[in-house]
């Protein structure tokens, strides 16, 4: 059964010192607790925080499935975000989407058999006038990159190690 690590559990503690109410905490908490679990959020880890926490498990629940930046499957060692919002989509993130599926030879939310990549789709990720844009999430790191051609893309996930 999923446990947090004392590190992430004294982070958790520390979020609920930071705020009025618990459950401004949950967010911040939410997001430690699917670092801890190899990027995604199952039940066991919303039990974990309900309990540390002591909010009830219901309430967790409710964030998680109100925010899309929470997993709700297991992802790759490296979670490619693709923006597919309107300034993206106007040049070419739908080029670039479809390409790295084929390249990594994966379907839209899948984990590559090396366990290394998981490409989805997201909405704005803040930076229009660099479009196409891609954020990646690896263990301990995001990092965005802007401006990208399908090549360009394909060329900084074959860098990842
Ligand atoms: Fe893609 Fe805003 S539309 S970053």
């Amino acid at each position: 059964m999923f446990q947090l690590s004392s590190e992430a559990k004294q982070q958790v503690l520390n979020e609920l010192k930071r705020y009025e109410s618990k459950q401004s905490a949950v967010l911040p908490a939410l997001y430690i607790g699917q670092k801890e679990n190899q990027g995604y959020i199952s039940p066991d880890v919303i039990k974990a925080l309900s309990v540390l926490m002591e909010i009830p498990e219901s309430q967790i629940n409710e964030v998680f499935t109100f925010y899309t930046m929470y997993n709700k499957e297991k992802v790759g060692k490296h979670h490619i975000q693709i923006c597919r919002t309107l300034s993206c989509m106007l040049v070419g993130a739908q080029e670039l989407t479809e390409h790295l599926c084929k390249e990594l030879n994966v379907k839209l939310g899948e984990v590559t058999r090396d366990g290394k990549f998981t490409v989805t789709e997201a909405e704005c990720l803040g930076s229009c006038g660099t479009a196409p844009m891609m954020q990646v999430t690896s263990l301990d790191s995001d990092k965005y990159y802007e401006n990208l051609t399908p090549e360009s893309a394909m060329n900084i996930v074959r860098a990842m190690k």
